[in-house]
């Protein structure tokens, strides 16, 4: 049920004292919540919990849904990206108690007085709200997930390197069944044991279109944050599951997946075969990339694709990119890299100075003349700004590009 005027008044009028103290809710909430339900760090990626990046999004979220209580309406397309991950993680209703009550005691702990019994019965009541339209949409994709619904086991087939870092895993499922189809673009969580005695699951786009006996991940190795001093060179707090996959997981180990996801994809039956697609990545942003130029050339053969790709100095995919360029007329490339490396592609345009700058790009490159011309950006955050910012210059409605953002945080909330 909707909230009264006086309901909503009570909590909007909270809002500016519990945004100040942001970062001492999400502290407070995470550890009494991890620690009266520790089950829970299962769901967790420990390191968003130690970065803070996953408590500030959510309690961002939920911060600005009560800022627009009365417009709800605007807010939902802003929810997929989180459903989707939460379905992703095998996230249920039954959380949302434990999440809402240990949410609302730590409002409480930092309102104090001013967290009267009124104060707190209306912000049970928007928590609520939002926690029953979220739900609701996790149910309709659990339903869409049909007999797939929790983690399922698959072997590793092989593994191959793409490029100095990054390095395919084929994964068969060990039931034996078909794999359900999914959208180009989409991605599957990945769950091991974790270091810490808990499990721990990351999302990995899917690299190779749809076939019905295994599914391709491609992961980069996370080396961390590098540091250095007057004696001595080493990395700082190399990534988790990306460096286990790549170093303890060989051919023939057993991962668990769970059913893809994801609301970056391109519906392959809603587009004509005329409509330009520009896929614009960087680094490891290239896999949903080849997942959906593969797609594209197998079911939409003269469907006109660019792709700008940024590396640092090997190109992920490299044969499979030249390979595509060769038999593809329709399809253009143009790389942006630091170094020249002795096996470029040919018929391909490279500009050496790494960062990747559109204006350097032909205009006809970007179809920028086509009001149909859709565009995919992948890449770090502050990339995609810059490449959304100089579409949007040229006057490339906001509706027409979508991103995919590789960590937590809803690039939408943020920038809105
Ligand atoms: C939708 C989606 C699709 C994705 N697709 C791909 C893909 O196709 N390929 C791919 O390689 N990745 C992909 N990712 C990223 C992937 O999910 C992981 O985030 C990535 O592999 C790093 O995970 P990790 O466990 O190795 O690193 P984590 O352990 O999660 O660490 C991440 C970063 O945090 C730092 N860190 C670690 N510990 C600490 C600490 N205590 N304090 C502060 N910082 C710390 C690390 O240095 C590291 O840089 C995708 C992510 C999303 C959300
Ligand atoms: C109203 C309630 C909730 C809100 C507003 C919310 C919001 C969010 C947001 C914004 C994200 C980040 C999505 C992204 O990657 O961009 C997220 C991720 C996540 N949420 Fe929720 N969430 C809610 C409830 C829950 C519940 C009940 C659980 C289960 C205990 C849960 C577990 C998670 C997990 C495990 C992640 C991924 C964390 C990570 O990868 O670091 N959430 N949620």
């Amino acid at each position: 049920m909707a909230l009264t005027y006086k309901e909503s008044r009570l909590v909007k009028d909270t809002i500016p004292a519990l945004r100040e103290h942001g970062e001492r809710i999400t502290t407070i909430f995470y550890k009494n919540m991890l620690r009266d339900n520790p089950e829970l760090n299962n769901y967790f990626n420990s390191v968003n919990q130690k970065n803070g990046r996953q408590p500030r999004a959510l309690t961002s979220v939920i911060l600005n849904f009560a800022s627009n209580i009365t417009n709800i309406a605007e807010l939902i397309p802003k929810f997929e990206r989180m459903c989707n991950k939460h379905c992703s993680l095998g996230i249920q209703p039954e959380h949302y108690e434990i999440v809402g009550k240990y949410l609302i005691r730590a409002f409480g702990e930092v309102l104090g007085p001013a967290m009267t019994p009124a104060v707190r019965a209306a912000w049970e009541k928007a928590y609520w709200l939002l926690a029953k339209m979220l739900m609701g949409r996790e149910a309709q994709l659990y339903r869409e997930f049909d007999d797939w619904k929790s983690w399922r086991k698959f072997k590793i087939d092989r593994v191959v390197p793409e490029s100095e870092d990054i390095y395919s895993f084929y994964l068969v499922p060990q039931d034996g069944k078909k794999l359900p189809e999914f959208l180009p673009g989409q991605y599957v969580s990945v769950r091991i044991q974790g270091p810490e005695g808990y499990l721990q699951s990351r999302q990995y786009s899917l690299s190779e279109a749809w076939r019905e006996d295994y599914y391709r991940i491609s992961v980069k190795r996370d080396e961390g944050s590098q540091f250095s001093n007057s004696v001595s060179r080493s990395y700082l707090h190399p990534g988790v599951v990306s460096n286990i996959l790549i170093d303890r997981m060989p051919a023939g180990s057993v991962v668990e997946l769970s059913h893809p996801c994801g609301e970056f994809f391109l519906d392959i039956n809603n587009g004509s075969s005329t409509m330009p697609l520009v896929l614009i990545s960087a680094g490891v942003g290239v896999t949903p990339m080849v997942c959906i130029a593969n797609t594209v050339t197998k079911q939409q053969p003269g469907r006109p694709i660019s792709w700008i790709h940024g590396s640092r100095s090997s190109v992920p995919f490299q044969d499979h990119i030249a390979q595509m360029r060769r038999s593809n007329a329709n399809f253009r490339i143009n790389i942006f890299k630091t170094q020249l490396a002795d096996r470029d592609i040919v018929g391909v345009t490279y500009n050496y100075d790494f960062r990747m700058d559109l204006a350097k790009v032909d205009p006809e490159d970007l179809f920028l003349q086509n009001s149909s011309t859709e565009y995919y950006i992948c890449g770090p955050e502050q990339f995609m700004l810059e490449m959304s910012d100089y579409l949007k210059a040229q006057g490339v409605p906001a509706a027409r590009v979508k991103f995919e953002l590789f960590s937590t945080g809803d690039l939408a909330f943020q920038h809105q």
